[in-house]
């Protein structure tokens, strides 16, 4: 085991946890909401530091974290819950919504009730989301009915990729928007608390927003949402991948990672690391002694 103290808790105390309702009234206010994805304790705890509304331990982690190729589809359950875990032992103020992978919640209303209260139970999430409308609705109806809260998920919806014919914008149609915006307003109906919208033309996601109580979270839905969420690897320039046009990177943290793995294997090559106050000391006498013992336990 290493000794390495606990990263100390930013300066000033987090105040309590987001209120779920304060996000209608941060709709009602024109605040904008802020979500970004964060995948272990480290993001949870420098995204609360940061002041993010919303966490989302999203099943990208399928492809950011876990490197699955184009598909969100393989994470599982317990996957999840391990990372949703470490979000939560990092992040005290964000609302924390664990993202319900593909699989534990298309079979049942039980089946996605039970897997909705093992994201709560034990790991620590405040909500959960899940994809689609049609089937989806009655899962949210169920999962409300057990006191989660369920934020929903339209427009480009990953686990169904394949049945959309990839990763593509949706809703460029009149006919796809209308069926957009009944699917959203159902969704508000069933109970949704939120509702992200994932790559829509801009007028079909602020209209969405407009005839929404519920805020809308967008990505790659333009600027007229209530909110906006980007995955953490491409925000901070950490994937390796290939990016949506959507996304804005705020850092390249790939480069700068990059240059200081170069330089420490240069360091340890070179003999330049570690040096002196990098190592520990002890009392010149006990280092006698051992010296003196381990000679004699040489010879004897
Ligand atoms: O899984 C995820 O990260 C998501 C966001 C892209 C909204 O669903």
């Amino acid at each position: 085991m290493s000794i390495r103290p606990r990263t100390p808790a930013p300066a000033t105390p987090a105040p309590g946890k987001l209120a779920l309702p304060e996000l209608a009234e941060m709709k009602r206010r024109g605040d904008k909401i802020v979500m970004v994805t964060a995948y272990d304790a480290s993001s949870g705890r420098l995204a609360d530091a940061a002041g993010i509304d919303l966490i989302l331990v999203g099943d990208t982690a399928a492809m950011v974290v876990l490197g699955h190729e184009s598909s969100t589809v393989p994470v599982t359950m317990d996957e999840m819950l391990f990372m949703t875990r470490a979000v939560t032992r990092g992040a005290r103020r964000p609302l924390v919504v664990g993202d319900m992978p593909f699989g534990s919640y298309q079979v049942s209303d039980e089946d996605a009730v039970r897997n909705a209260i093992r994201f709560v139970k034990e790991s620590g999430a405040d909500v959960v989301k899940l994809e689609g409308a049609g089937p989806s609705l009655s899962r949210v109806r169920a999962i409300v009915g057990a006191g989660i809260g369920v934020m929903g998920h339209l427009g480009l919806t990953p686990q169904s990729a394949t049945v959309l014919g990839g990763f593509k914008a949706q809703g460029r149609t009149a006919e796809q928007a209308r069926r957009l915006l009944d699917d959203a307003l159902a969704l508000e109906g069933a109970g949704c608390f939120a509702l992200v919208l994932e790559a829509v033309p801009a007028p079909v996601a602020e209209r969405v927003t407009a005839e929404l109580e519920i805020p809308t979270i967008g990505i790659g839905a333009g600027a007229g949402c209530d909110g906006q969420v980007l995955v953490w690897h491409d925000l901070l320039g950490l994937y390796d991948g290939r990016t949506p046009r959507f996304v804005k990177q705020y850092a390249d943290l790939k480069a700068e990672i990059a240059r200081a793995l170069e330089a420490y294997a240069a360091d340890v090559r070179s003999g330049a690391f570690p040096e002196e106050r990098h190592t520990y000391a002890m009392p010149e006498e006990e280092l006698a002694e051992f010296e003196s013992e381990h000679v004699h336990g040489h010879r004897d």
